[in-house]
């Protein structure tokens, strides 16, 4: 592989559900790339389409939801029409999954340290059983299981539901994978439990060169572990740079919203904004820039398609009023009030 070869390339990526109501573009246009040991944080309101875009990648689509176009480069190949046999073993191997419920990964019946050697041994014929029981203890220490040893030994419901979660992430993280989705693993656990396997993770992708992308609504986490960020509305990535450019200078309306709705040390006491009116259905998208209607920027030339601009080198945003002053001025000044 070359150096230059990002782990994962997503171009134009477009997955459909064809439903009895219509055709919903879950995943309209979208293009990213994931270079080796980078952390990419892809947030967006709820029905955003985060999720198809985390199976879209490894191939986990069901009908009626169907990947029809563009690409999806790994390690300069394509996993697009790859046959499922071949997909499956990458899955295993090279690229993990971890999901908002546990159990999509855990095999129920069971014991945990079977899953763990399973996995282990899969990927490399060579390790010991021995090695394997030792680097699966570690795996569970790392995400803060107290006493592996004895845990080892149980099964999936013998935990609570944060614990499996945890379970779940060692299990993503014991083979070092070139690159893992990570889909709001962390939401249903507490805040110090969050915070360890934020590190752990991000400490994984610095020395192993792991590809990392971290679904999430939640902006704050993605403001402490991801170095890019990719906003998603409407199946649409409508605005994406480097954390903190993004972070600082919001150009987008729909990011700039999105910041300005999040508590912060100077919103104390004031009221938060919020975005008004709701999230669109894909099923009924007005012509043009889907996030007109509650835009406070909208006008007569948003009913045209926004393209991709880059109106500050290394962002790309999709819209026709990018808000250049609040990049200007270092902040919220641009959020709309
Ligand atoms: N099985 C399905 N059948 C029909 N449409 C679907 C299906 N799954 C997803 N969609 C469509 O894809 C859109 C995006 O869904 P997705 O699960 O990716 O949202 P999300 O951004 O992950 O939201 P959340 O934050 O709630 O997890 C949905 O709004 C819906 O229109
Ligand atoms: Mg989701």
């Amino acid at each position: 592989m070359s150096g230059d070869t990002p782990t994962l390339s997503v171009q134009d990526l477009e997955t459909h559900f064809f439903t009895r109501q219509g055709v919903a573009k879950a995943v309209d246009n979208v293009s990213f790339d994931v270079g080796k040991g980078e952390i990419m944080g892809l947030v967006g309101e709820s029905g955003s389409g985060k999720s198809v875009t985390g199976f879209s990648i490894i191939g986990l689509v069901d009908p009626p939801g169907e990947v029809v176009g563009g690409k999806v480069m790994f390690n300069g190949s394509d996993l697009v029409g790859l046959p499922e046999e071949q997909m499956q073993q990458l899955r295993g191997n090279r690229i993990a999954m971890i999901f908002q419920d546990p159990m999509m990964t855990l095999n129920p019946v069971l014991r945990i340290d079977t899953q763990m050697i399973e996995t282990l041994v899969t990927h490399d014929k060579s390790i010991s059983k021995d090695e394997a029981r030792q680097r699966s203890r570690d795996a569970l220490g790392q995400v803060g299981i107290p006493s592996p040893d004895e845990r080892l030994k149980a099964y999936p419901h013998q935990f609570s539901g944060g614990m499996r979660q945890r379970v779940a992430i060692a299990i993503a993280l014991l083979n070092k994978p070139d690159l893992i989705i990570a889909d709001e693993p962390t939401t249903a656990l507490d805040v110090t439990i969050q915070g360890q396997i934020l590190f752990e993770a991000q400490k994984l992708c610095r020395e192993t060169g792991t590809a990392l992308i971290w679904i999430t609504h939640d902006l704050a986490v993605v403001a402490g572990l991801a170095d890019k960020i990719c906003v998603m509305y409407a199946g649409r990535i409508v605005e994406q740079g480097a954390i903190d450019d993004v972070l600082d200078h919001a150009v987008h309306p729909y990011t700039v919203g999105l910041l300005g709705s999040v508590p912060g040390h100077n919103t104390r006491g004031h009221r938060l904004y919020q975005i008004p009116g709701m999230t669109p259905s894909l099923l009924n998208l007005p012509k043009g820039c889907a996030f007109q209607a509650r835009c406070p920027k909208a006008d007569g030339t948003c009913e045209a398609e926004p393209g991709i601009d880059e109106p500050v080198p290394g962002r790309q945003v999709r819209c026709f009023h990018p808000q250049m002053e609040a990049a200007a001025t270092g902040g919220q000044e641009g959020t709309p009030s």
